[in-house]
């Protein structure tokens, strides 16, 4: 019999495949549309989409997103999920690891994520009230090459008070936590998006990396809610948050340009990577999708989709006459529907 963290996060990985339709009705990166060159004046061996912005040895502006451990279930999961990474070169986040520090037999489920993946770029994932020192021996678990903190005040508050926190002062502990290991930080919302004052609090403390993780995709309040079905929610709460895409106009306010910016939530394409890229994004993380593709087929079809994206994110970027990564950002490109309001408002 597993423990009740665990088999919350055996949920987490059914519900979030179950609502998956639900919650990818809406494509915010619709609203997005780039526009082409027709004479882009590019030798396609010249295009280079390593994510050039980050500091990190990423070969690829896309990665596989911080989803799963802890459990027997979640253990095969990352074994596959690794492997594909392995195999095609993307780095990898792990789920929360906080788990492990309440039960000894969920280590192997992460380890296996180095196992499979021994020279690969490997984030390790902890929530905000972590301490340093679990921090560091989450860190040296799997030889991680950064760490996210996640901040999840909506998902928290989904829950029912006895399993969700209700103490939402993080910021000395994060501080904490950078000092303390030595390994990048990146702070990241989990599919609720960050504003610009948070961006600002996060640079006050040194906090250089952060991923504004927004609306689109996996949807945390709608997990909860399935998993509470006596509990009532409200639309505007199940609809809470920003849109990856206007938390993505939000990072552009940000006082310090130097902090670096990963995008999450709801990307399901290649071509959404580059919008992403196009919107100041210097990596992409893929989360929800790539589990719905494992789930719906199986590993090989998971590895033929992510060569697929690689060929087809050279293909854009020449077709936009952009030859790296951080270019993309000067591709022309313009906002329908709400996202040009939200843009419009925020200048
Ligand atoms: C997640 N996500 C997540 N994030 C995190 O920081 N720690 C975690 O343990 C988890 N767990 C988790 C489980 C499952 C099943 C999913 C699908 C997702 C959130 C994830 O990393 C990402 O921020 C959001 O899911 C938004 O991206 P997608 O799913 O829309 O690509």
């Amino acid at each position: 019999m597993e423990s009740l963290h665990a088999q919350r996060k055996n949920e987490h990985l059914i519900i979030a495949e179950k609502t998956y339709q639900q919650t990818h009705q809406h494509h915010p990166f619709d609203e997005i549309q780039l526009i082409p060159r027709a004479l882009p004046e590019i030798w396609y061996p010249e295009v280079n989409p390593a994510p050039d912005q980050l500091d990190f040895n990423f070969t690829w502006p896309f990665y596989i997103e911080a989803m799963t451990g802890g459990s027997q279930r979640s253990m095969g999961i990352n074994n596959r999920l690794a492997t594909v990474a392995h195999e095609t070169g993307l780095a990898m986040a792990t789920g929360s690891m906080s788990i492990i520090f309440n039960d000894e037999g969920a280590k192997p489920s992460f380890e296996i994520i180095r196992e499979a993946n021994p020279d690969g770029f490997i984030m390790a994932n902890l929530g905000a009230t972590a301490t340093p020192l679990q921090a560091k021996q989450a860190v040296d678990l799997i030889q991680a090459n950064a760490l996210e903190i996640h901040v999840n005040v909506a998902q928290e508050l989904a829950m029912r008070p006895t399993e969700g926190d209700r103490d939402f002062r993080w910021l000395d502990n994060l501080a904490a936590i950078k000092e303390a290991v030595n390994v990048p930080v990146i702070v990241k919302e989990v599919g609720f998006g960050m504003q610009v004052a948070d961006l600002d609090l996060l640079h006050s403390i040194g906090i250089n990396y952060v991923n504004i993780s927004g609306r689109g995709g996996t949807n945390f309040a709608t997990i909860e809610a399935e998993r509470n079905r006596d509990r009532n929610y409200s639309n505007a709460f199940l609809n809470w948050g920003l849109t990856t895409p206007q938390a993505l106009i939000e990072a552009k306010l940000r006082q310090a340009k130097s902090q670096h910016i990963i995008a999450s939530g709801g990307v399901n394409s290649a071509a959404d990577v580059v919008k992403a890229g196009s919107l100041g994004a210097d990596a992409v993380g893929v989360a929800g999708h790539f589990l719905h593709t494992l789930f719906e087929h199986d590993q090989q079809t998971l590895q033929v989709e992510i060569t697929q994206w690689q060929q087809e994110l050279l293909d854009l970027m020449t077709l936009l006459g952009v030859k790296k990564f951080s270019d993309l950002q000067h591709a022309a490109a313009i906002y329908h529907g709400e996202l040009k309001d939200y843009w419009e408002q925020r200048q």
